[in-house]
């Protein structure tokens, strides 16, 4: 069931948005710009994907940017596109609203915190967590989540901090706060092609938690590298064996559900651009109150402290969520997060899942089938061939007949000459990079050895001769479509040697 859609602010987003359904038609998305006889295969083959046709009704009215700029935008995982009435109706309430500074306590700083207030409250509700169990710290980023965690959790000699392969370089930064204390960071290593973590194994790492001392676990919900949709279930038998869990939420959440009232994760980390597009700039760490207080703040900032002396060189931390926020919020914006999750909610992700499942078959079963005239493959895919555990996200690298990778910068390029924005390299996510193109730590080792202060992208990848850590990776999200997905076939085949 999908959560009840809400709105604080001006308007409703979900009338707004088109959860009408009477604006539904039957026609094809694509019919105007790709051949009659792939979509036609792809309807008869995903006959489900036709009662997706909001989302080509929410494309015209909302997105209608990307068609008319002929944009084929394919990464999501890199930031959300935001809706025109998501921007009109909050360009409305700035206009008709007078927000002050929420530290103070006047008329239009009082306005303000009920805003933030009410956000903090929609958010809870979004992901199904109860308020009694949890808190939204509002943060800048995912990154600025995931630090206040690192930075905050009571890491001392011998404590453990554990990690898939496949994190966000934000999560793999927090390993410097274990270093600096004397902890030890242990990575869970992924297995190739899948890119999973091997089932059998991952108990074994998670009864290595230290008996009485402070173990942090963790792990993407979806790598932004692979599309993999690492097990939920992990959470509770970790937690069970004496880890808290961190789940890195960013990639997962602008796609997939997470009900925070079936799984209790200690500390989740998610940026909004990332679901919704706009506004950037507001991210959240949702973290349970017990685990809230076992974090220790190494400083404090204006708006974090209830009291703070010069003299007597002593502070009291502000009470819950306020005393992880430093500084002032982004007030202007955090009512524009609301707006978001309406026009989510108004979707829902069940639709969201009917309309990309399809998509991502789709694109995988057409890139899988191509062959250079040698009959060797074009494409060599890193995460599931099938829609099982995985997301909408796919990495792959393109292979030339004589069984080279083609330069990512390649792919890169060709792909800006056809207006299609996708990602290229290797997504801050080094691990997954790593063990997908098979580099070893004594490779690595020997870079990093060779140049003990600097080195750029480029002089990293030529000393690992040219391997890198890069791939293509294309995303889907909303506002994606059957066009969208064959531009990028187009685009493959394009390298397909006669
Ligand atoms: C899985 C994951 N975690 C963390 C981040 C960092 O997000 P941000 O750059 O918004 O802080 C990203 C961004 O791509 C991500 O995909």
């Amino acid at each position: 069931m999908e959560p009840q859609t809400k709105s604080a602010l001006p308007g409703r987003a979900a009338a707004a948005h088109g959860s009408d359904r009477s604006h539904r038609s039957e026609r094809s998305d694509c019919s105007e710009s790709v051949g009659s006889t792939q979509i036609e295969r792809f309807l008869e083959e995903n006959p489900g994907y036709r009662e997706t046709a909001i989302f080509d009704d929410l494309r015209a009215r909302e997105f209608s940017r990307l068609d008319h700029q002929r944009h084929v935008y394919l990464d999501y995982t890199g930031g959300g596109l935001y809706t025109e009435t998501q921007v009109r109706q909050h360009g409305e309430f700035l206009l008709t609203h007078v927000l002050g500074n929420p530290h103070s306590s006047n008329p239009s700083s009082l306005d303000t915190t009920n805003r933030v207030e009410s956000c903090r409250r929609r958010i809870l509700e979004f992901f199904n967590a109860s308020p009694d169990e949890y808190c939204v710290i509002f943060t800048a980023n995912a990154s600025h989540a995931l630090k206040l965690v690192g930075e905050s959790y009571p890491f001392e000699a011998g404590d453990q901090f554990l990690l898939t392969f496949d994190n966000h370089n934000s999560v793999n930064g927090i390993r410097e706060f274990p270093r600096a204390h004397g902890a030890r960071t242990t990575y869970i290593p992924i297995v190739p092609p899948d890119m999973q973590v091997d089932e059998a194994r991952i108990g074994e790492y998670l009864e290595r938690a230290r008996p009485g001392g402070h173990n942090l676990f963790a792990f993407p919900a979806q790598s932004n590298f692979s599309g993999v949709l690492h097990p939920l279930e992990w959470i509770e038998e970790a937690q069970a064996k004496g880890w808290d869990v961190l789940v890195d939420a960013a990639a997962f959440v602008p796609t997939n559900r997470l009900d925070l009232g079936a799984w209790h994760p200690d500390y989740v980390a998610l940026s909004f651009y990332k679901m919704f597009g706009y506004p950037t700039g507001v991210g959240a760490l949702i973290a349970r109150w017990q685990a809230l207080e076992k974090l220790h703040r190494p400083w404090f900032a204006g708006g974090t402290i209830s009291v703070a002396s010069v003299q007597a060189d002593r502070h009291y931390l502000a009470p819950g969520a306020q005393a992880f926020e430093d500084g002032t919020l982004d007030y202007s914006n955090i009512p524009a997060v609301e707006l978001g999750l309406d026009f989510l909610d108004s979707l829902g992700y069940d639709r969201i899942q009917a309309r990309l499942k399809p998509l991502t078959g789709w694109m995988i079963e057409q890139l899988l089938a191509m062959e250079h005239s040698n009959g060797s493959r074009l494409i060599r895919l890193y995460g599931p061939s099938g829609l099982e555990r995985r997301g909408a996200t796919l990495a792959v690298n393109f292979v030339g007949a004589d069984g080279e990778i083609i330069d990512q910068d390649e792919v890169q390029e060709r792909a800006n000459q056809r207006n299609i924005s996708i990602r290229t390299g290797c997504f801050c996510n080094p691990g997954a990079g790593e063990v997908a193109l098979e580099i070893s730590k004594r490779e690595l080792t020997a870079c990093f050895r060779s140049s003990p202060e600097r080195m750029s992208y480029d002089d990293f990848r030529d000393c690992v001769q040219g391997k890198g850590s890069g791939a293509v990776r294309v995303s889907l999200g909303i506002a994606s479509n059957f066009a969208d997905v064959e531009a990028f076939v187009e685009l493959a085949k394009s390298f397909i040697a006669a």
